[in-house]
């Protein structure tokens, strides 16, 4: 009978952001960069194993990812421990040379555990308690559930943590949701303890004098819900401070449970610990991760074709979790997705345009979910690598192995490989969810989305940006763009204020300095604390429905200038920065929309500090970035090129790797800007060679090193 008696578990901590906090990566001791992805062997007799790895010897996949939902089969009853068929497939993957990425299993409970544990299952934002069914559903407050998660992390550890085909290991799955039960109640309100330590201060940051909120006992405080604070739904709240701490908490609260099964993998591996997050994903502020993470990864399933700026964007974020370092994609469709209203399958060539983009942005592994398609259940029509009928001649398969044919070529080269860069997007989930959840003054208006839009003119631009959050040190930094800063925290505005003062240029806008870190406003004029460093004030903010726009004018183009904002028109009043763009239209047109601070630096040079008071279309915003990348000579190489991203990353061995990747719809002829081997055809290409590219081809050119002098 296996020992499986309860072992102590970490105390509640309480994190704050990572500032500080070393946040150095580990990553797999792998030579090359891995290929290959989920596999969920468990479902199929043996000969389809035998087939499935022939196939996989086909495509050249190093890697697979396993037991991420095997809870069920290791665990059958409490007191049971069968690890029968997860032996055999770590045993078979490892016979047939693959190395190991190691699932804890714990994102998706067996049936007897919620009987049995009823406090298990989730309570809703309705109040519903909800039984069994679904994945990613377990209350993170149960002790139950924590007792038992660590526990099975615990004995896999002690299982295969010496195992020698595996590499990592794979913490639970997509973290997400939240939990609103009584267990969840009573951990908010020791966190909120932890937080403010008397009511008195609690009452104070949350401005409960309003609405009667005055809190006597921490007992009476409740989780915001749609019974409680939420009436309106989960982007509406009566009181923001509440939201706002329900949603740090329930942050932390999900981090306990990856430290949990952290610290219990620990006790028998040293093997790095990850776990895959989502990119943006809203509910979890990922930056409270950073510290806990051996090594950031992600599941990349973009929406759109026409947007690779946005991907490029959530590759930077989980790049800027580990401070650079190289982050993995753990997860992306070979083909098509199965949850959306409308699941096109991706195009040819999409899938290794893709991939090199991970690549490019710092990925040093090319993974997909999943390797074989489900026989039954909601992703049986989620795409894999080898489709129901297993053949080796679909188009599927056949860029897969194309593509793991040339991440076998590339080898090792970019392992380690860093992203040099000098522009920085400030990124705050504070400030998300704040200008989401809360009435005024538009609601239409998306953190994601406008961030993402900042994000374009860089990438068009093949300027690279890190993701950082705000207590980030900028020092390296020549551009720093900080949209919809809204509340700003600590030290945040001296630090951008030091990139100014150092010659750089920072950006920043509407609805930036408007509240403190509890949503309080400051007792001032917006931007708040930002205001002496913009030099402006905002007199009024108007705001209009989407897509009712009001032209921006450049100062000097006389009406001519085709920008546009749209959504909140902040009328500003300049006090020591120069206005740039006024707006055209409504009463306040010719009053100004965007102004420029120039800042004083030694030696006769100036540092920059832009305000844009509205959400800018891409004309104007393109305008804004391009005048601080030029200035600080940033702009790529092939910047007039529609379609066509340009990235860079230096290789351990202090070689440059430049990735030439053509997200256009049509032909685009360059002249090449540098001379190398392309590492994907092996081909010698010089300075100057004029290119022809088709709409997603990629290059991924080692430059060749200036010869010794
Ligand atoms: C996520 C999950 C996988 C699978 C895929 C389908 O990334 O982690 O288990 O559900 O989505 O796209
Ligand atoms: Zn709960």
């Amino acid at each position: 009978m296996p020992d499986l008696r309860p072992r102590p578990l970490p105390e509640v901590t309480i994190l704050g952001h990572p500032a500080g906090q070393p946040v150095a990566a580990r990553l797999p001791e792998l030579d090359h960069l891995a290929y290959g992805g989920d596999y969920s062997p468990e479902q199929w007799p043996d000969e389809i194993w035998d087939r499935d790895y022939e196939a996989f010897d086909a495509a050249r996949i190093t890697t697979v990812t396993v037991g991420v939902f095997t809870w069920a089969l290791t665990q059958p009853d409490e007191d049971v421990l069968d690890f029968s068929m997860l032996d055999k497939i770590v045993q078979r993957a490892a016979d047939e040379g693959r190395s190991i990425c190691l699932g804890t299993g714990t994102g998706a409970l067996p049936p007897w555990m919620a009987r049995k544990y009823p406090d298990i299952t989730r309570v809703d934002f309705e109040g519903r308690r909800h039984r069994y069914g679904q994945r990613h559903n377990a209350c993170w407050s149960s002790p139950d559930y924590r007792r038992l998660a660590a526990q099975i992390a615990l004995r896999l550890a002690e299982r295969y943590g010496s195992h020698p085909a595996v590499v990592a290991w794979h913490v639970g799955n997509e973290y997400g949701g939240r939990c609103y039960c009584e267990l969840c109640a009573a951990e908010f309100r020791r966190w909120l303890k932890a937080r403010y330590e008397t009511l008195d201060e609690l009452n104070e940051a949350w401005n409960t004098v309003f609405w009667s909120h005055r809190f006597t006992d921490w007992d009476e405080i409740e989780p915001p819900s749609a019974l409680t604070e939420h009436w309106g739904g989960p982007g509406k709240t009566a009181f923001q401070g509440i939201t706002l701490d329900f949603h740090r908490f329930s942050t932390d609260n999900a981090l306990r449970q990856f430290r949990d099964e952290k610290g219990a993998i620990r006790e028998h591996s040293e093997l790095p610990v990850t776990t895959n997050f989502m990119g943006f994903f809203q509910p979890l502020d990922y930056h409270r991760w950073s510290a806990d993470l051996d090594f950031a990864s992600w599941d990349n399933y973009p929406r759109r074709y026409d947007e690779p700026w946005a991907t490029a964007l959530a590759h930077d974020l989980m790049r800027g979790l580990k401070d650079g370092a190289p982050f993995w994609l753990m997860e992306q469709t070979p083909s098509v997705t199965a949850s959306r209203d409308v699941n096109p399958v991706r195009r040819p060539g999409i899938v290794r345009l893709w991939s090199w983009q991970a690549v490019a942005h710092g990925a040093d592994s090319v993974l997909y979910f999943q390797m074989r398609a489900s026989r039954g259940a909601c992703e049986m029509t989620h795409g894999a690598v080898l489709d129901h009928s297993g053949r080796l001649d679909t188009r599927t398969f056949r860029e897969v192995a194309g593509l793991g044919k040339e991440v076998e070529t590339v080898g090792g080269i970019l392992l380690g490989a860093r992203t040099p860069t000098r522009c920085a997007l400030v990124v705050d989930w504070d400030s998300w969810w704040a200008v989401e959840m809360a009435d005024g003054p538009n609601r239409h208006l998306r953190y994601l989305s406008t961030i993402t839009d900042w994000a374009r003119p860089f990438w068009e631009a093949g300027a690279q940006l890190d993701v950082v959050p705000v207590t980030a040190d900028l020092s390296a930094y020549d551009v720093v763009a900080a949209p919809l800063l809204h509340l700003v925290k600590g030290d945040t505005a001296a630090r951008l204020r030091t990139v100014a003062e150092r010659g750089g240029t920072v950006i920043t806008g509407c609805l930036s300095g408007r509240a403190d870190e509890d949503d309080r406003r400051f007792l001032a004029d917006a931007p708040g604390p930002l205001a002496g460093l913009a030099g402006v004030r905002v007199a009024e903010t108007d705001a209009a429905e989407p897509g009712v726009m009001n032209p921006v004018v450049f100062d000097g183009e006389g009406g001519a200038s085709p920008a546009a904002g749209e959504m909140v028109f902040e009328v500003l009043v300049p006090d020591g920065a120069e206005v740039l763009a006024r707006y055209g239209a409504d009463f306040y047109a010719g009053e100004p929309a965007i102004t420029r601070r120039a800042v004083a630096v030694d030696g006769g040079r100036e540092g920059h500090v832009w305000y844009v008071g509205t959400q800018l279309d891409a004309t104007g915003l393109s305008r804004i970035v391009t005048d601080a990348l030029e200035r600080h000579d940033l702009v790529g190489p092939y910047a007039d090129v529609p379609g066509l991203e340009f990235a860079t990353r230096i290789a351990a061995s202090g070689q440059t790797v430049d990735f030439l990747l053509h997200h256009g719809p049509r032909d685009a002829t360059i002249r090449l800007h540098a001379s190398g081997t392309d590492l994907l055809t092996g081909r010698d290409l010089s300075a100057g060679d004029v290119i022809v590219l088709h709409p997603a081809d990629v290059i991924v050119l080692r430059r060749t090193r200036p010869a010794p002098r």
